[in-house]
């Protein structure tokens, strides 16, 4: 049974149509492997998350998490929607100020910022989120040589227990992110900021995981960071001015992966946060949230030539494409599930059960295991779903191969987002030392 979003359409050729684009024809002109990006659906996603949140609180900022895919094009899309900016690391942050997000609406996250990431984020008035005290002195180190003033924010970790993959949960106590509340070391890091000159401190922040697919966390979350906003109100007269909940909400992989709507994030969230700022007589409290995936991963599909088929007795056909774990590393490294179809096929009956392979020298070198798709030739084209989060982003060039090209397209216009590599790309870093010539 064909399992397509209902933003994909097929044509009267039996293709895959993507943003008004046919996608037998985005390969011909463009080559493969190639990322597919569907701009409307950039916008639709954010626009909904977006007001998911606006609807019902006064003050909302949507800072788009720039690490699940951090392409100038993608930036610039969601620059013109209004969203401001979650970067992780100085080169981020160029990219978020370099399409016009104002440094104001930029949060900076993560636990190894250097310094002249720090001082980059300093000048330009981002909000920093500290993740250690060594990380508050050099801020404070770096204020002062600067003259310059620092907004933060604090990361702490809440202690909840998240339904994703190990590697992408990051709420847990034993995780290397943020302060821990439960100890008071959270608490205790407030007071430390707030004896500091040149720090103004207004905000707390927290990442639960990413891929969560249920809205209980993200209200555990809210009751925990809401208690101690209200604490180091009572306790260190701090008045906090926005409240940052990281990203996290999931999208459905598998055809029967539940749906998590940001609305019902929203409600749970807000309506922790409207109880708390009520009871504790709390000042306007903006709201951040640090979406990736959500508003990136189904916009995006990676194309892939089929090359070789091979039958196997009582096994799956293994059918190898021309992308593998250097384009797509998810499914190698987390086990994850990512949709396949046979773009050129779209309309026949899947019915040979395969394996999908990519060209690496590696067994766990593949896109999908145990698939059903229609009988696979040499030249059908391989569809690969959802992959504009974490795709192109933790792509490598494992075994030489050159990163596939990245096309946006909207209601059948196509563009270029990121050139493929070439062979120069590969090999324009490395040097001979002179005594090896
Ligand atoms: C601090 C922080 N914010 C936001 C995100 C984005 O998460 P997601 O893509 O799951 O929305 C991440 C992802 O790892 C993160 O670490």
């Amino acid at each position: 049974m064909l399992m397509l979003k209902q933003h994909f359409g097929t044509n009267t050729r039996g293709h895959l149509v993507i943003g008004g684009a046919d996608a037998v024809e985005l390969a011909e002109r463009f080559g493969t492997p190639l990322y597919v990006v569907d701009e409307q659906r950039v916008r639709e996603n954010y626009r909904r998350f977006y007001r998911a949140f606006a609807e019902r609180w006064p003050s909302v900022l949507v800072c788009y998490a720039l690490k699940a895919n951090f392409n100038l094009a993608i930036c610039k899309i969601l620059q013109g929607e209004g969203a401001g900016a979650d970067v992780s690391s100085g080169n981020e942050l160029r990219n978020a100020l370099g399409v016009g997000i104002p440094g104001n609406r930029v949060v900076f996250n993560g636990n190894y910022k250097t310094l002249s990431e720090l001082e980059l984020a300093i000048i330009n008035d981002v909000m920093i989120n500290v993740d250690s005290l060594q990380e508050l002195d050099a801020i404070e180190g770096l204020t002062s040589r600067l003259g310059k003033r620092a907004r933060i924010g604090l990361r702490v970790n809440p202690n909840v227990k998240t339904p994703t993959h190990p590697y992408i949960a990051t709420g847990l106590r034993e995780s290397k992110f943020g302060f821990d509340v439960a100890s008071g070391q959270a608490f205790e890091a407030y007071k430390s900021a707030s004896r500091m000159r040149n720090v103004e401190v207004v905000g707390i922040h927290s990442h639960i995981g990413s891929q969560i697919l249920d809205a209980g966390p993200f209200e555990e979350e809210a009751e925990k960071l809401m208690a101690l906003v209200a604490e180091v109100k009572e306790r260190l007269n701090i008045h906090l001015q926005s409240v940052d909940l990281g990203g996290g909400i999931g999208i459905p992989y598998k055809p029967d992966d539940p749906e998590l709507q940001p609305e019902e994030v929203a409600e749970h969230i807000i309506s922790v946060v409207k109880r708390v700022v009520e009871e504790k007589n709390l000042a306007r409290l903006t709201l951040v949230l640090e979406p990736g995936r959500y508003i990136i991963a189904d916009a995006s599909v990676l194309l892939a030539r089929v090359g070789y088929t091979k039958e196997r007795p009582g096994m799956p056909t293994w059918v190898a494409v021309d992308a593998g774990m250097n384009a797509l590393i998810r499914p190698a490294l987390y086990g994850a599930y990512h949709h396949i179809e046979l773009a050129n096929k779209i309309r026949e009956k899947n019915e040979q059960l395969v394996n999908i392979a990519g060209p690496l020298c590696e067994s766990g070198d593949f896109l999908g295991k145990e698939r059903r798709l229609p009988a696979a030739e040499p030249g059908d084209l391989a569809a690969i779903f959802d992959v504009g989060a974490y795709g192109l982003a933790m792509s490598s060039q494992h075994t030489a191969q050159p990163r596939p090209a990245m096309v946006l397209v909207n209601r059948g216009k196509a563009e270029i987002i990121r050139k493929r590599e070439s062979y120069e790309d590969l090999t324009h870093l490395d040097q001979i030392p002179g005594w090896l010539k």
